[in-house]
Order: structure tokens, then C-alpha cells, then sequence
């Protein structure tokens, strides 16, 4: 099993160990060479091209589900909802967590699925049987990439929770796997799916905004309860904070800017330059719930308590991406994008748009949520309630399935994945460089030039 101990990865499974991202962070840390030219030329032998997935419509979606912990439980309470769809295998190194899954797949009226626990490894086996199309995972962040993988090669199209990867090699081997093996690999990244972000590209897509020009967004979430808790995140979660220092979690903020501002389809990332305030939060948190001589307060968090990164598009915009983990504060995503004609964002919600707003002031969204809400909330929205984090997990969760069923692109495929997790190596890279420039690597090999901006209804 893959422990924390003393802030360090032990894996007893040697076939990942080279997979082990404590090595490539620490490299960066160590100031390795990593310039912008020695990025864009990473993986030069990529023998693949970027040819869309393209898979056949098919009657259900037999899923096997690795990693059912807090994240990994929501989605599987939603995909029981869904219809056409079959829970055949759960894995999770917890036997009692796959027990548990088991028991709601039956209630839900299914067969009960084959449960695997053996090990940190066992999705291996879960990969190997024939009769599953779609591998999902919510398993820390460590594991996403070997379980897509896996599940790639086997013939398997793959979905996993955030970030995708760690690392710059992690992304294009999910880039070049997807590639090989035609198989989709889908970055579950639910604040796309949010009634604000859809509303908000619903906006954009009509040119209220005008042309676009900036953004800014991040994960602002008081996370210092949630890692000493000793259960769930905090078995593993911390562990980042303690070794790496950088935006150690882009998507949630990134992924409703970059598909308003058509990264992939139209724009491209360019480059990025980062830098990170001093660590303080945790080692404070840490002396006054467990005391000053507690090894957590004695311990030493790599991870400023704010990073800020600032990515420049190749078309001109530019998006400032916040990571916040470690202080006091009511949780945020930010959620701006700003055009030449107005303005939107969130927490609070609000909107100025020019020669429809007082000028100078801003307005509340409850007119344009009536004119503007997205078609996807206004179909399945009443559906959604309840469902995790606001409704926005059962609509993430219900257009992967139907593009699965209708043999469709699904709205966020490996390319999306690949951009936006790569700010976390790149940003590490930035911070240990003295906010050095970095260029991001076109995962799209050109492709985002030509390809079509997203609606998320447009299947
Ligand atoms: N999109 C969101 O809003 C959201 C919210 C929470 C978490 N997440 C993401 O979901 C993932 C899981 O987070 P969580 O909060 O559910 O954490 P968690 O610790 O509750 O769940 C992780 C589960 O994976 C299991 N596990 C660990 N290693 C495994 C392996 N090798 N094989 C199988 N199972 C393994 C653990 O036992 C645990 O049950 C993370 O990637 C996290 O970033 C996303």
C-alpha cells in the first residue's frame, strides 16, 4: 500500500514507483533546467497524432468504478440514477468501502459488481475483464494516471476525477495512450457543469461580453480542517502540501474559463508565470489543534498558502489562476471572465454589461439566469437537485454517459485534460524559478487552431 510517511510516498508496488512524482517535483525544486525551450521539446518521440477518438454508439455503459471514497460515493449515487447503465465492478483498497458500494449498486435494483480490494494495484484486474466500456476514477491524485491507463490499454475509455496528472510526462502519456488505443480519457472536472459557468458560456456564446480578453479564477477553499482531520483527503492530500509548492489544483477554477475562452478550439495556452506567498497556515493550524510540539507543527509545508498564476493565451488573453488552500476564508472559484463589452463573476454572483447595466454598476444574475441559463440546466436541472456539489456532479456525470451511448466527443476530452492539469508542473516549475516564464506544451500538436468551440448541448 501507498502510505504517507514523514511527507514521503512508500509504495510497496514497484511496477509505479517510476511513476512517482516526488522525484520530478523535487527535481524542479532542485533547479533543473526547465526552461520554456526544454519544455515545448518534452517527449519528442510522441509516434502518435491527434486524430479525434472516435467510438461506436453502444446500448449501455458497463462501468467499472475505481476509488469509492467521498468523491468516487457521489458519483456512484449518480450514475445509479442514470439510465443504461450498469455498475459491474467497484475497487478500492478499503474493503469495507467496496461493500458499501456494493450494497447501493443492489439496492438500486443491479446485480451486485464483482468487488476488488487486494491491493493498491487491483484495478489492474478490474481493467483486465471483458466485459466493462468505461473505467472511471476517484482514487487520489496519484493513481489517476496509471488507472486510465490501464483501463486505455485494455480497450476501456477512461474517466478521472482531478487533476488528470501531476506531471508534464503524466499528461502526454494520457495524450499518447488516448491516441494509440482510440479510447476517450474525460477529465471529470464538475464546475464546468455549474449553473453560473453554464449561464456564463451561454453569455459568451451570444457576444455579450463582446470579445473576450481576461479571466480569473482558482480554488480558494479553507482545506486546513480537511487535511489533519486523519481520514479520507488528509491520508493523502497533505502530503502534497508538505512536498510541492505550486497550484497544486487548477482544473475547478481553468476549466470553465478555458472552455469560454476556447482553449483547445480556437485559442491555445501560451505560457505561464507563477509565484507563491509564504507557507504559514498549516504549521499554525496544525500547533494550535495539536500543539506547538505536534510533529504536524513542527513539520515543514513546502506549499505557500497562496500561489498565483498568471497564463498568457496565444491569442492575447490573459487568466489568473489562484490556488488557496491554507488560511481562513469563506471558499471561492472566482469565476471572472471579462470581454470588451462586460463583465461576469462569482462569489457573489454579479454582471456589468455595457449599454445594459447602469454604467459603473453591477447587477445581480436573476434576469439573465431567466434569459440566459444554459439549455443543459433548463432541461436536466430539476433532475440535478440534490445531487453532489449543487446539482453540477449529475450533469457532468449524465453527458459523459450520453456521449458514451450516442458514440460522441465528450465535452471534455484528453486534450482539455492534458492543458489544464499541466499548470500544476509548470507552476511548481515557475515558483522554484523565480516566477520564470513557461511555455505550455501543445498537446494538440496544432489541432486547436482548426477545432470547434464547445456548447456542451452541441453533440
Ligand atoms: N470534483 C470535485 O468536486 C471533487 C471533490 C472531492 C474530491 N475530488 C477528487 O476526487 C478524488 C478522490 O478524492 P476524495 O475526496 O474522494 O478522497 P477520498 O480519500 O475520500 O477517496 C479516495 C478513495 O480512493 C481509495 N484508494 C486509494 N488508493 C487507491 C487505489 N490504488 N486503488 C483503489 N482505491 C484507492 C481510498 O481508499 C479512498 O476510498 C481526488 O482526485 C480529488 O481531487 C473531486
Amino acid at each position: 500500500m501507498k502510505k504517507m510517511m514523514n511527507g514521503k510516498f512508500k509504495s510497496k508496488t514497484s511496477k509505479y514507483t517510476r511513476r512517482d512524482f516526488l522525484k520530478k517535483s523535487t527535481a524542479a525544486g532542485l533547479g533543473m533546467t526547465l526552461g520554456g525551450a526544454s519544455l515545448s521539446s518534452c517527449r519528442k518521440e510522441l509516434k502518435t497524432v491527434p486524430v479525434p477518438v472516435k467510438a461506436a454508439p453502444m446500448e449501455k455503459v458497463r462501468i467499472g468504478f475505481v476509488g469509492v471514497g467521498l468523491q468516487g460515493s457521489n458519483h456512484l449515487r449518480i450514475l445509479l440514477r442514470l439510465k443504461n447503465v450498469e455498475i459491474k465492478a467497484v475497487g478500492d483498497i478499503v474493503e469495507e468501502k467496496v461493500q458499501r458500494a456494493q450494497k447501493w449498486v443492489q439496492e438500486a435494483g443491479q446485480p451486485k459488481p464483482e468487488g476488488y480490494f487486494r491491493s493498491e494495484t487491483d484495478f489492474e484486474r478490474i481493467c483486465d475483464r471483458d466485459d466493462i466500456d468505461l473505467i472511471m476514477t476517484a482514487t487520489p491524485w496519484l493513481w489517476h494516471v496509471p488507472v486510465c491507463v490501464a483501463a486505455m490499454k485494455t480497450g476501456k475509455h477512461a474517466a478521472t476525477e482531478v487533476p488528470a496528472a501531476l506531471t508534464l510526462d503524466e499528461c502526454w502519456e494520457l495524450v499518447e495512450t488516448s491516441e494509440k488505443t482510440n479510447r476517450h480519457c474525460v477529465l471529470l472536472e464538475n464546475c464546468c457543469y455549474s449553473n453560473r459557468a453554464l449561464m456564463t458560456l451561454n453569455i459568451v456564446r451570444k457576444g455579450l461580453l463582446g470579445e473576450l480578453i481576461n479571466g480569473s479564477c482558482g480554488y480558494l477553499h479553507d482545506l486546513r480542517e480537511i487535511k489533519f482531520n486523519g481520514k479520507d483527503e488528509a491520508l493523502w492530500r497533505t502530503a502534497h502540501s508538505i512536498r510541492r509548492n505550486g497550484n497544486l489544483y487548477p482544473t475547478h477554477g481553468l476549466g470553465p474559463a478555458a472552455e469560454a475562452m476556447n482553449i483547445n478550439r480556437g485559442d491555445s495556452f501560451d505560457y505561464l508565470v507563477s509565484t507563491s506567498c509564504k507557507s504559514r497556515g498549516l504549521k499554525l493550524y496544525a500547533a494550535k489543534k495539536f500543539g506547538q510540539n505536534d510533529p504536524q507543527a513542527t513539520q515543514k509545508y513546502a506549499l505557500g498558502d497562496v500561489n498565483t498564476s498568471i497564463i498568457q493565451t496565444t491569442n492575447g488573453c490573459s487568466i489568473t489562476v489562484i490556488h488557496d488552500t491554507n488560511s481562513p476564508r469563506p471558499y471561492s472559484r472566482v469565476d471572472m471572465v471579462q470581454g470588451t463589452k462586460g463583465i461576469i463573476e462569482g462569489y457573489p454572483d454579479r454582471i456589468h454589461i455595457e449599454g445594459r447595466s447602469r454604467p459603473h454598476r453591477w447587477e445581480t444574475f436573476d434576469k439573465y439566469m431567466e434569459e440566459y441559463q444554459h439549455p443543459l440546466w433548463k432541461k436536466i436541472g430539476d433532475l440535478a437537485k440534490g445531487a453532489g456539489h449543487g446539482g453540477m456532479d449529475f450533469l457532468e456525470d449524465y453527458r459523459l454517459i450520453e456521449a458514451l451511448l450516442k458514440g460522441k466527443q465528450p465535452d471534455i476530452d484528453v486534450y482539455d485534460a492534458a492543458a489544464w492539469s499541466v499548470v500544476s508542473e509548470l507552476s511548481e516549475r515557475s515558483v522554484a524559478q523565480k516566477g520564470k516564464p513557461m511555455k505550455f506544451p501543445d498537446f494538440t500538436r496544432g489541432k486547436w487552431k482548426t477545432n470547434k468551440p464547445i456548447f456542451v448541448t452541441d453533440m
